[in-house]
């Protein structure tokens, strides 16, 4: 009978899972792995060496061989994730800081502590001008109902005014449609209910927030935006106290040098309405990207209270009346700050930020 080439495999292999046994770093690892199941292993030798078998021979010795590949081969990469885990958590070891150890990298002083944003800023800013002119500040939720965002408001389902103030839906339909609120306007609503409630009539109020809508964000659009909403319900309120608040708010806040105006708008739950606007400040009114050529930004909305609002929250239209206004933040901030992009306020760049700390 001839000797096979495989006589001793088995004791070779136990004396490759004892070399595989004894290594203890990656680096041994990796040098012995050509011994071990590369070219130069004894698997490699005895693989040539099977032309020397009998062709009936050949196929079950191999089948033989290959086996023992797989079992060397397992046993390899398991010592790998052994090692690998051991020298990780060896690294980790060296370089945590122990009682003792003296700590020598060097603090940065002053430390950089970061600063309000220029929207917050701004929204201070707004509420001490409405402050100095007798107006209290009041702030309400910024996910509403549809009553609240909509209906109450003069703005029944299907009206065409949905479409400009389309926003995110928390919850549709039953119970109710819930939404993220498109316009600070809502808070009118529960101040005047809670007013009425309460019969603490008139109301002189301002009441910033932050606003949701789906438009894409551009030079003067973000879809999270603020607003500050105003309120005004008392006795013999005239369109002309509405046009005097504007003009004050406007030298308060921009200064003399900066002109403003009254256009004719709509909106449901005003009646008349108006758009507020300013010279854009960019271009000093020569027309630019920012203000699509116009030399105008709008700042915001207002107009007489409707009497369809008023009948809402149970107010009696023949005894009071009023005006409301919604002006953006942002806009505002954007204008003062000649910002020819809007976006830049959300962008987080500190470089454009740190301007305003
Ligand atoms: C309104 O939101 C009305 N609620 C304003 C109002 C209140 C009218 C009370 C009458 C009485 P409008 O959609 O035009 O109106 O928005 C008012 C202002 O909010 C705009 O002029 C602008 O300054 C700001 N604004 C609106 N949409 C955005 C937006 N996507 N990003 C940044 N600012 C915005």
């Amino acid at each position: 009978m001839t000797n096979s080439p495989l006589d001793n495999l088995d004791d070779q292999v136990a004396g490759l899972r004892s070399s595989i046994d004894a290594l203890t770093t990656l680096d041994e690892l990796r040098d012995a792995e050509p011994f071990i199941i590369g070219k130069r292993s004894i698997l490699s030798s005895l693989q040539k060496s099977l032309g020397v078998l009998a062709p009936e021979d050949r196929k079950e010795a191999g089948a033989r061989l290959q086996e023992a590949r797989r079992l060397i081969e397992g046993l390899l990469e398991t010592k790998r994730g052994e090692l690998n885990a051991k020298e990780r958590v060896e690294r980790l070891d060296a370089d945590r800081m122990n009682l003792g150890d003296v700590v020598t990298a060097s603090v940065r002083w002053p430390a950089s502590v970061g600063h309000p944003s220029l929207v917050a800023v701004t929204q201070r800013e707004l509420e001490d001008v409405f402050v100095a002119m007798g107006f209290t500040v009041s702030e309400g939720p910024e996910v509403e109902s549809d009553w609240y965002n909509f209906e109450a408001l003069n703005i029944p389902p299907a009206h065409p005014a949905r479409g400009m103030w389309d926003t995110f839906y928390v919850e549709l339909g039953e119970p109710e449609t819930v939404v993220l609120r498109t316009h600070t306007s809502p808070t009118q609503i529960h101040l005047m209910e809670t007013a009425v409630a309460h019969g603490n009539l008139p109301i002189h109020a301002v009441m910033p927030g932050r606003c949701y809508r789906r438009d894409t964000p551009d030079a003067r659009h973000l879809a999270a935006f603020h607003q500050i909403e105003g309120l005004v319900v008392d006795r013999g309120i005239a369109f002309s106290d509405l046009a005097g608040v504007i003009e004050t708010f406007t030298r308060a806040y921009f200064g003399p040098d900066i002109e403003s105006r009254l256009r004719p708008g709509y909106f449901p739950f005003t009646e008349p309405s108006a758009e507020f606007e300013v010279t854009c400040t960019i271009c000093r009114g020569d027309g630019c990207r920012t203000c699509s050529q116009t030399g105008w930004i709008e700042l915001g909305g207002c107009g007489m209270l409707d009497p369809a609002v008023l009948d809402a929250v149970g107010i009696d239209g023949d005894v009071w009346s009023g005006f409301a206004f919604g002006f953006g933040i942002d806009r505002c901030a954007q204008m003062r700050h000649q910002i020819a992009d809007m976006r830049a306020l959300i962008e987080n760049d500190t470089r454009f930020l740190r301007q305003f700390s």
